[in-house]
């Protein structure tokens, strides 16, 4: 190895380096992590944090956990990659194991988020010719405002914010944007005979974690089926047991870990990506029964690493902790808990508007403009404190630890979000 990977090791030295070699498309909190064990993060000169972001909701199993870790390490040394052009002998068990799991005929396996959103993307508009008749090249997907869905030239042609848009033009056309939580406007996109589908976040993460109405999901879903247009559930952050069901569009529903098809809603096409590996490396889904999924037939989409041993023995290991662990009532009940204490503290403290979210994906609003420096200045403080947490949109503070945290660790992260507020708004 090159020693002078070796020898630099402060964070002030490691973060020159991302700074001067790496691109500059993201501007992380000053933090340098080496190492991650559940619900804890350490950085290079050995302080402990508590992770309250868990990856954007991608560590959901808690950092390097050992059945996911266990899993990966047995099939690295089996088998890495073949490519689709041959069968493998992981892909066929892990199709039947996370299709029953969601209760779809089938799924098609790709790797990140955004690429599985671009492919269900594809899935709907070969469907609407295929099977609604849509004019040739005339289909329309409807999106939401709001929305975030990744970052290629087609899902950035549906945003409305300008950091992902600008200088990226010309956008991909047959798109229409409209209100989220916007019922009438739905329907009136899907009453056009070109449109095909209706794409959406059951929360909105990246917006600043924002809830629709309890009926909307449901009553979207009716919408889309009375005009004949696929419903499209984004769940790559909201899925995988993060919001207290094992999909948001399971409502309320008690199946606990494992789906019981009891879906609240569910969607024609779903999406799934982040925690699907716990984190581990990327692996995202499409699922949807046959007459959607067999519109694509072979040579007409795939993806070199999609359905990759790995990713197949990964990710079983990763459903399976969400079972046993039975994480989709964890993360209901500390949410709840979580949301009572950060209620107290809208009480308490003038510069907290409000909390919101479901299970543990949750926000705060901070009070003070959407260019303030305040709610940066608290994720360093925070930092300070021993908890890492970061900005979405200026002045809201998102909050999504591991669901693998005990009550006690809640607690003691509650305490340490409430002390250092309470030293802010003074
Ligand atoms: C709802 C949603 N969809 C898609 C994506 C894109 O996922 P990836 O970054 O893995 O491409 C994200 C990422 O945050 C997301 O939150």
């Amino acid at each position: 190895m090159n020693p002078a990977i070796n020898t630099m090791k402060s964070s002030e030295e490691l973060m020159k380096l991302e700074d001067n070699y790496g691109a500059h498309n993201y501007h992380p909190l000053p933090v340098v992590l080496e190492r991650g064990k559940g619900v804890y993060v350490w950085d290079v000169e050995g302080k402990k944090y508590y992770d309250f972001l868990s990856a954007y909701s991608a560590v959901n199993q808690g950092h390097c956990h050992p059945h996911i870790i266990k899993a990966l390490k047995r099939q690295a040394e089996e088998l890495t990659l073949t490519s689709r052009a041959f069968y493998n002998a992981k892909l066929g068990p892990y199709e039947k194991f996370i299709a029953e799991y969601f209760h779809y005929d089938k799924v098609l396996p790709v790797n990140t988020g955004v690429e599985a959103v671009e492919t269900a993307l594809k899935l709907c508009r070969k469907w609407a010719y295929k099977k609604k008749a849509v004019e040739r090249y005339k289909a329309k997907i409807v999106f939401a405002s709001g929305n975030f869905h990744g970052r290629t030239l087609a899902v950035i042609s549906a945003s409305l914010d300008p950091d992902s848009t600008q200088g990226f033009g010309p956008y991909m056309p047959g798109i229409e944007v409209i209100p989220y939580n916007d019922l009438e406007a739905l329907e009136m996109a899907l009453k056009d005979e070109n449109a095909a589908g209706f794409i959406v976040e059951p929360i909105q993460g990246e917006a600043g974690v924002v809830v629709p109405d309890d009926n909307y999901l449901k009553s979207a879903k009716e919408l889309c089926k009375k005009y004949n247009c696929l419903f499209i559930a984004d769940e790559v952050q909201t899925g995988i047991a993060r919001t207290g069901s094992l999909l948001a569009t399971c409502g309320d529903c008690d199946c606990g870990s494992r789906c019981e098809n009891k879906h609240e809603v569910k969607a024609d096409i779903l999406i799934l990506g982040k925690a699907l590996s716990g984190g581990v490396f990327p692996v995202s889904a499409v699922l949807a029964d046959d007459e959607i999924m067999l519109c694509i037939q072979p040579g007409e989409h795939g993806s070199t690493f999609g359905g990759n041993p790995l990713a197949c023995a990964v990710a079983t290991a990763a459903l399976e902790v969400v079972e046993r662990e039975r994480l989709s009532e964890k993360a209901r009940k500390l949410g709840n808990l979580f949301r009572e204490r950060m209620q107290q503290l809208v009480d308490k403290s003038d510069l907290v508007n409000l909390v919101r979210g479901k299970g543990l994906l949750n926000a705060i609003v901070i009070n003070d403009s959407e260019d303030s420096k305040t709610a940066w200045n608290i994720c360093l403080a925070l930092r300070d404190n021993g908890l890492l947490a970061k900005p979405t949109h200026g002045n809201i503070i998102r909050f999504a630890p591991p669901l693998v945290m005990t009550e006690d660790q809640l607690m003691d992260c509650c305490d340490i979000i409430e002390k250092t507020i309470l030293v802010f708004s003074k």
